[in-house]
């Protein structure tokens, strides 16, 4: 399956919000509280059972190639202790990857150093598996973030960071609407060489 996105979306800000549905929902089905969703995926709280799942997402080389931990193991301890933080802090937002068709989870997806004075926060995501990377999940859930962030969290602007040998990501984050903004040269040594690190970031547009 891959879900379609059909064109650039635009983070106006208006009267009409109706769009996204955002209420919390509990979705009895598979017990999980939905916080975001559209009708492939749920953007859904983390909870400690969750973390045989990360544990497995987190030491997978396919994955964590692309992310800043790729020298050290994870283990089950630290991944509860890391659910068991998420959510007592308003400085971040930190959500669960939902699939609704095989009712399971499949990733993470956060905006992190959230600061209300200046309107901004950065934006991280990691699909576990490398089958259900170029389907369309990471497109979609960041549109669905986004627009949370930027029509209900009243924020400005979402940086993120993706290193150069991340082509996948890099097409994903244009096609959410970040754009480059500056690239730090050879910042990052993965598979035996420095890589750049790019930074990206995609602005609300105001309604007129
Ligand atoms: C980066 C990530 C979130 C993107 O999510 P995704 O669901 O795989 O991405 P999407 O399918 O929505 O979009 C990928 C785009 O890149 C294209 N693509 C797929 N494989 C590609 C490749 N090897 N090289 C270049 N582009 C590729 C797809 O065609 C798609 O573009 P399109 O929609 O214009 O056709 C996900 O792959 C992931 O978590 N990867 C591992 C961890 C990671 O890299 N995290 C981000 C760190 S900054």
């Amino acid at each position: 399956m891959r879900l379609r996105l059909d064109q650039k979306p635009e983070f106006f800000v208006s009267a009409d919000i109706s769009t996204q549905q955002h209420e919390v929902k509990d979705m009895t089905e598979d017990n999980r509280t939905v916080f975001l969703h559209n009708d492939d995926v749920h953007l859904v709280l983390i909870e400690e059972t969750d973390a045989p799942t990360l544990l497995r997402g987190m030491n997978d080389t396919g994955t964590t190639r692309f992310l800043n931990r790729v020298d050290m193991p994870t283990s089950l301890d630290f991944e509860r202790e890391w659910v068991r933080g998420l959510y007592t802090s308003t400085n971040k937002l930190v959500l669960g990857i939902w699939m609704v068709e095989s009712q399971k989870l499949i990733g993470t997806i956060s905006l992190n150093k959230l600061c209300y004075r200046n309107g901004t926060a950065i934006l991280g995501i990691a699909i576990f598996d490398t089958t259900h990377h170029g389907r369309g999940i990471g497109t979609s859930a960041i549109t669905m973030l986004l627009e949370h962030a930027f029509t209900r969290m009243n924020l400005r602007a979402v940086k993120l960071s993706v290193f150069s040998h991340n082509a996948r990501a890099l097409r994903c984050y244009k096609r959410c609407g970040f754009e480059v903004v500056g690239t730090i040269p050879n910042w990052v040594f993965v598979d035996g060489k420095y890589r750049d690190e790019i930074i990206m970031v995609v602005r609300r547009r105001r309604a007129h």
